[in-house]
């Protein structure tokens, strides 16, 4: 498969960021390990991460005739932001919500995923592992 991988607003301060959260891991080091790990092989990625709305959304437009599967974590986009959801479901490319805290027992803003009706599932609380789901979900719905 060819997959975009998407992360949002401050997911580029992974490892230094409230490490008791989300690990110490870099987001270069973890998204190097999901293209290296054993479910990665023989699929093809590309990584985007921004701190901007707008450029998600111009991303997945630029990327839609390339890719067929979508992992995406939005961070705090994934409560309030309709843009991204509309650009995923515009480009009908199957798509995962992942998170790395569970969302679900964090604080009540967090409970709400304006993006996860567009996905074919949401997957948090698994930390890095949750991207490793999410692409075997994708292949899985192949
Ligand atoms: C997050 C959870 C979001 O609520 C938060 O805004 C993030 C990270 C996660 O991966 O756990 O930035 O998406």
């Amino acid at each position: 498969m060819n997959i975009i991988v998407v992360n949002g607003p401050n997911l580029n301060l992974l490892g230094e960021r409230e490490p008791n959260i989300y690990g110490t891991e870099s987001l270069e080091e973890l998204m190097l390990w999901l293209e290296k790990s054993p479910t990665g092989s023989g699929h093809s990625f590309k990584f985007f991460q921004s701190n901007h709305e707008g450029e998600i959304i111009d991303f997945i437009q630029d990327e839609r005739q390339w890719a067929n599967g979508i992992i995406i974590n939005p961070a705090a986009f994934t409560h309030y932001s309709y843009a991204i959801r509309d650009a995923i479901s515009s480009v009908n490319i199957s798509t995962v919500e992942v998170h790395l805290s569970d969302i679900l027992s964090r604080e009540e803003f967090r409970q709400l995923s304006v993006i996860k009706p567009v996905c074919l599932a949401q997957i948090s609380g698994m930390g890095k592992q949750s991207y490793i789901e999410g692409l075997k979900l994708l292949i899985e719905n192949k």
